[in-house]
């Protein structure tokens, strides 16, 4: 039964992604007819050249390079090497940048290393969507850790980085001393709460569009990224600076840069790549900032059934990126929670 309805589930996706790609293409294609010239290059060379300063900031640490399996990581770490190991998944559509508030935070009792995930930032992309399946990501955090020279860490992630988290604790708990997870419901849970509540459903649709080719990257190209004027702008508790909005635009700029991201979402809509939930006693805090405008609430209380030890905290007047929007409220979460240990 489960299984009609997962087929069912992928099928409507597919249908409801085509419908509003067919949309979102109509409406592209009339703003473009007005300034075609604008639109095309605006869309089609806004590749940037020279890397926002912020990015280099010696106070975030160094940038490297892990090779992995199959894959090639680049990081920035901070914090001496000798103190344990904090990992930092970042979600869509990010790269590491986005931890920097918890970098600075952390670095004085960690070693602090936030990655780009496979198919983000300056790490590889590979092309296919099943590089994206569970398997690979959760594989990727374990070899992460032992090519860091670690044998565990505390693991942060967010939005995609949790999904991944969610996957790495069930297959590989001995390499997770305490798992945070901001903004990202439990695959376990997921699939079917998105088939039983209509406003997760309606909150949903993006991840529809996402199943249709080519088009959802054209989208977010358009107009010179303005995708990201608008994501950085939803930030309302911490001013996220013109250079920071340029930090996103620069990454998100080269030539396939979003590809290997929203495959992330075609190999989750995939009948073959199914999380792998188990039942964990790895400590856990669920960060949930609200309201998202993408998940409901609801969602964070539901990683119950899999985590015996769970923390909820719930921080209002949020968006969905916590970790930027309210970094000293998560901060001092993340804390508190760290030194029960
Ligand atoms: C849950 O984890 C915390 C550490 O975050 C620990 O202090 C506590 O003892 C754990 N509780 C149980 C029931 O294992």
């Amino acid at each position: 039964m489960a299984n009609v309805a997962l087929i069912i589930q992928i099928l409507v996706a597919n249908v409801l992604g085509y419908a509003i790609a067919t949309f979102v293409m109509l409406r592209l294609l009339i703003t473009s007819l007005f300034k075609p010239i604008k639109f095309v290059k605006s869309t089609f060379i806004n590749n940037r050249k020279v890397m926002p300063k912020c990015l280099n900031d010696p106070s975030l640490g160094n940038h490297g390079f892990l090779q992995l399996e199959d894959v090639k990581i680049h990081y920035v770490a901070c914090g001496d090497e000798g103190k344990p190991l904090m990992l930092c998944l970042h979600g869509f559509p990010e790269f590491w940048f986005s931890w920097r508030y918890q970098m600075l935070e952390f670095k004085k009792d960690y070693r602090v290393v936030a990655v780009d995930m496979r198919g983000y930032g300056e790490s590889d992309k590979p092309s296919n969507k099943q590089d994206y399946a569970y398997n690979k990501l959760s594989g990727d955090v374990k070899q992460m850790v032992e090519a860091l020279g670690y044998s565990s860490c505390t693991l942060m992630s967010h939005d995609w980085g949790g999904a991944v988290a969610w996957q790495v604790v069930s297959q590989y708990p001995e390499i997770i001393d305490q798992l945070v997870v901001c903004n990202c419901p439990h695959p376990g849970t997921f699939q079917k709460y998105l088939r039983t509540s209509w406003t997760q459903m309606k909150k949903s649709w993006y991840m529809y569009f996402f199943q249709v080719p080519f088009v959802p990257e054209l989208v977010f190209r358009s107009n010179d990224l303005v995708f990201f004027d608008r994501l950085m702008g939803s930030i309302k508790n911490t001013k996220q600076t013109q250079e920071v909005v340029e930090a996103y635009k620069y990454v998100y700029s080269k030539p396939g840069a979003l590809r290997g991201p929203i495959n992330y979402y075609r190999a989750a809509f995939s009948s073959m790549n199914r999380p792998n939930p188990k039942m964990v006693d790895v400590p856990t805090l669920v960060v949930w900032g609200d309201p998202d405008m993408a998940l409901n609430t609801e969602l964070a209380y539901l990683a119950k059934k899999y985590v015996s030890n769970l923390t909820v905290k719930v921080i209002k007047n949020s968006n969905h990126f916590v970790m930027l929007d309210r970094p000293a409220e998560v901060n001092a979460a993340v804390r508190e929670f760290l030194q029960k240990k």
